[in-house]
């Protein structure tokens, strides 16, 4: 239905110019060459479009316009028309603070895009977003470290800063519903790409995220205390979080459903979390479904550190996982299937339970194992199925994959041995039709297939286990078959949907 209105308003925009729906930034003196401040222009045509008693588009032409932050009202659709580049500027007064609304960074945001506390905001078209975190002359980059392969950014010295994170958020939408983000491709931001807090029925269809993969807390979408959104058919590459989904605060977050996405991240493709003193609502009905994640650190990483309140039924299904190692600067060690619930240090606990957690029709490779582990509290009814999880070394980092527990209370890094499935303090742990193999060269640190510890009510049926030097030529190509069964399996349910 939202997809249906998408497309009808899409036509709406190709009504010309002159009529009095459209305001065009080039009418209100923007100049697209890549170097006039067009900040007071945009501004200007934002407010005749607030100002237009009707539902209204603004409209970026082909060109290059750079600008400074910019809020976009109610009933307005954002058009960025082929070719068309909003650029953000580096000149931090054409920014303006407003209060964060997540304890963990900076007590101020300084937006590029705002939306706040608005509805029916449409951001579309052709064009690019860029966020200039490292275009040239590279604003916002401090310095390159060759050893961890990181871009350090450059904090602006701000009032309202007063600790890491004074940078800009690329687009940030906060008390806000009924907003659609389609087509357009936004880029190179120089933290969190687009931050969704305390809003509901928001859309990302057809959307394009390009971040650096080298850049810290360079996140796609992060959805914070936000309800009934659907992310679906978009490409997010980035350096952190590609989905973060986290709880900040008191209220619940559920019916969220992403699906047909391709993701690489350095961090976790995907995050489910509970971050805050005050996380304390609840979590749930959430779907992953048709899923590729590509190069990434971690896969899929379902891990609250602080706050209460209980994350349920969550699926994922049909999914490729594919997860390297990027060495320590990385929280991660290369797990295709992460979740733990782990206090994040001495005072700051997480209480809350984690249960009916789903994976189905999943093939993953890893240089690290999956692992699964509760501490204070079990993990209830978390189960896999139809899983194929095949161990290998791939990556150029000399040490080997560690339990990586960060951040979480000491020892947050444990050297342990690389077992396919790790896991511990369970109530109910279901494996069925699980093919787990560790690929040759054997390395010294390959363990076992599973390793369970402290695990109550647990199903097991079928799991078939190949090590790389027992493997004999008749079972190997036994296991083969039983795997490209479970290709064909997976290609089907892929088309379906
Ligand atoms: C707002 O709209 C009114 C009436 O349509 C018009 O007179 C006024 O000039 C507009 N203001 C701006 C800033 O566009
Ligand atoms: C946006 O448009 C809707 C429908 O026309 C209207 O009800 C609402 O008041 C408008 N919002 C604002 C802030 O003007
Ligand atoms: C930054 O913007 C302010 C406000 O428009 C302006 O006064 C200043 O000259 C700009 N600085 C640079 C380096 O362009
Ligand atoms: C955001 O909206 C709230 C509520 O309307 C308002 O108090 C606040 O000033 C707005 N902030 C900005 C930066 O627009
Ligand atoms: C930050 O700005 C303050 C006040 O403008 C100044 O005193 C301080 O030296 C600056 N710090 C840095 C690291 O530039
Ligand atoms: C779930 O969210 C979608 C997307 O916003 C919305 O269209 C749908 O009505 C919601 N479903 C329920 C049961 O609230
Ligand atoms: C859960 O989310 C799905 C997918 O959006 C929706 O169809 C369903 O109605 C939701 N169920 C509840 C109980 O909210
Ligand atoms: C992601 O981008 C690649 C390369 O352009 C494309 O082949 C793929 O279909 C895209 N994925 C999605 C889900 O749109
Ligand atoms: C376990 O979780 C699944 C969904 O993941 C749910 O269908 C089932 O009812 C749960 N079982 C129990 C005993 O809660
Ligand atoms: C299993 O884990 C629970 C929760 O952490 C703990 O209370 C219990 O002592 C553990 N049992 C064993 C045998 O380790
Ligand atoms: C490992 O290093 C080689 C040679 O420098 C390079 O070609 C290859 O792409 C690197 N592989 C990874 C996964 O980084
Ligand atoms: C598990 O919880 C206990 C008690 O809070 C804590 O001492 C221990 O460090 C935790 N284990 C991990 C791996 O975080």
């Amino acid at each position: 239905m939202i997809f249906l209105i998408s497309y009808f308003l899409f036509f709406l925009h190709l009504i010309p110019a002159e009529q009095a729906t459209t305001f065009n930034i080039v009418s209100y003196g923007a100049k697209g060459d890549g170097v006039t401040d067009n900040t007071e222009a945009i501004r200007k045509t934002l407010l005749a479009a607030a100002n237009y008693s009707l539902a209204s588009t603004v409209l970026i032409p082909a060109g290059d316009f750079l600008t400074g932050s910019l809020e976009i009202p109610s009933n307005v659709t954002f058009y960025l028309a082929r070719n068309a580049i909003l650029r953000a500027s580096d000149n931090e007064s054409l920014y303006s603070p407003i209060p964060s609304m997540t304890s963990d960074t900076s007590p101020f945001d300084f937006p590029f895009l705002l939306v706040n506390n608005s509805h029916n905001v449409y951001f579309q078209g052709e064009g690019l977003i860029n966020g200039g975190a490292n275009s040239p002359p590279g604003h916002l980059v401090r310095e390159y470290q060759p050893s961890s392969n990181m871009l350090m950014p450059k904090e602006w010295n701000l009032t309202g800063c007063t600790y890491f994170s004074c940078r800009p958020k690329l687009l940030l939408i906060r008390h806000s519903h009924s907003i659609e983000i389609s087509e357009i491709t936004i880029a190179n931001s120089a933290f969190w790409t687009v931050t969704v807090v305390e809003s509901e029925n928001i859309l990302f269809d057809k959307v394009t995220i390009l971040g650096d993969r080298r850049w810290p807390n360079n996140d796609g979408i992060d959805l914070i205390n936000t309800r009934h959104v659907i992310i679906r058919n978009s490409n997010i590459s980035t350096g952190d979080d590609s989905i973060a989904i986290v709880s900040h605060g008191p209220s619940s977050m559920f019916n969220i459903t992403v699906e047909n996405m391709d993701l690489q991240s350095t961090s976790a493709a995907i995050k489910v979390s509970a971050f805050d003193e005050d996380a304390s609502g609840n979590m749930y009905n959430m779907t992953f479904r048709d899923i590729r994640i590509t190069d990434s650190n971690r896969g899929i990483c379902v891990a609250p550190r602080w706050g209460s309140g209980i994350i349920s039924d969550i699926l994922f299904e049909q999914m490729n996982i594919e997860t390297r190692y990027f060495g320590l600067s990385w929280w991660g060690t290369a797990e295709p299937i992460y979740v733990t619930g782990l206090s994040m240090s001495a005072n700051r606990h997480w209480t809350g339970k984690l249960r009916n957690i789903q994976f189905r029709n999943i093939v993953a490779q890893g240089e690290q194992g999956f692992m699964i582990r509760g501490n204070t509290s079990l993990l209830e009814n978390i189960s896999f199925e139809n899983v194929s999880l095949t161990i290998s070394r791939w990556s150029n980092v000399t040490e080997h994959p560690l339990y990586d527990y960060r951040p979480s209370e000491e020892p947050q890094l444990i050297d342990a041995l690389v077992d396919g499935i790790f896991a511990q303090d369970i109530n109910g742990l279901s494996l069925e039709n699980i093919f787990i193999e560790f690929k040759a060269p054997k390395q010294k640190y390959y363990g076992q297939c599973l390793n369970l510890n402290n695990i109550t009510q647990k199903v097991e049926s079928n799991i078939q286990c190949r090590d790389v030097v027992s493997l004999s030529s008749s079972s190997k190509f036994l296991f083969r078959a039983e795997l490209m069964f479970l290709f064909v399996l997976l290609k089907l349910f892929t088309n379906m949907v």
